[in-house]
């Protein structure tokens, strides 16, 4: 998207009760700076400038936000291939970009289901593109807050889509690290005590403890563009898997959880800053 483009942004059939959204083009918004990280288009100056800061003092920034990304494609390869999981609940889901979880978990089972959740109306501007389920399948966006479940939960479209006496895998991929512990862990429990015994909770969390300098880069230029970040430690991390079964290899930096599941680039550890885990609900 360049310079001076539309502030303004019609929203997609079926969202026709507010026809027109402020995506706040002047300020940085995560999910469009993670866009412009991952090389896609659907971002403005602000996000791009609080992106280029970060590239300069950190210029492996892109491939980490890569493998940041990468990560949730052989988790949901994982969760339906060895898991056998149908159901998906993807919350802080992102500007579309191919392949979408969707697109990975319809690969394994075409009758998969998916209701994608986020907060950030470029995201529901760009739904559209989530939507695409294979025939036998079904997908459904669904404007809501990982803060907030009741909004989202009770949603028609995730009600019609997800039957929650089954099992369900909610994916929080990139999301946590948005909000304290204060804001996150309620919600995350009060999600994980709806879902049905032998539902999983996929989740990945930024920290510090790989690369120190990079994570200090990071956040201080997220600050600078108005966006507070909590990163966490591997204790913090595993802490969200408190009372499921983890899965192998445990929480681990998501350049060591399971790279056999895709032909990313190996990267070192001080080259990523994020964990990665698997929790089944027994
Ligand atoms: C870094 S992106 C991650 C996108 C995707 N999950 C991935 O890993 O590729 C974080 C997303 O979380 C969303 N988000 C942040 N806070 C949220 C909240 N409280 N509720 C719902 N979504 C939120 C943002 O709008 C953004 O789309």
């Amino acid at each position: 998207m360049e310079k001076g483009e539309a502030a303004f942004w019609s929203l997609p059939t079926g969202f026709e009760t507010a026809p027109q959204v402020d995506l706040q083009t002047e300020r940085a918004h995560p999910a469009r700076i993670y866009d412009y990280m991952l090389g896609g288009k659907t971002n403005f100056a602000a996000d791009r400038e609080a992106g280029d800061k970060v590239l300069a003092d950190w210029p492996g920034s892109r491939r980490a936000t890569l493998a940041a990304r990468a990560v949730m494609h052989r988790m949901t390869r994982r969760l339906a291939q060895v898991h056998g999981v149908r159901q998906f609940l993807d919350i802080g889901t992102g500007i579309p970009t191919t392949p979408n979880l969707h697109e990975i978990a319809q690969q394994v089972d075409p009758a998969s289901r998916v209701v994608y959740v986020d907060n950030d109306p470029i995201v529901l501007a760009h739904s559209r593109a989530l939507l695409t389920s294979a025939p036998e399948g079904r997908t459904a966006y669904v404007s809501g807050d990982l803060r907030a479940p009741d909004g989202f939960l009770t949603d028609p479209g995730l009600e019609e889509t997800l039957d929650l006496t089954r099992p369900v895998a909610l994916t929080l991929i990139n999301i946590v690290h948005f909000m304290s512990d204060e804001a996150v862990r309620g919600p995350v429990q009060q999600l994980l005590d709806v879902l049905p015994s032998g539902s999983f909770l996929a989740l990945t969390a930024g920290t510090a403890d790989s690369a120190p300098e990079h994570a200090e880069v990071a956040t201080s230029r997220y600050r600078e563009a108005g966006i507070e970040t909590r990163l966490r430690t591997h204790a913090e991390v595993k802490q969200f898997f408190t009372g499921l079964e983890l899965d192998d290899p445990g929480v681990v930096l998501v350049n060591r959880w399971h790279p056999e599941l895709d032909d990313s680039p190996a990267l070192a550890d001080h080259e990523v800053m994020g964990y990665a885990g698997i929790g089944r609900k027994p």
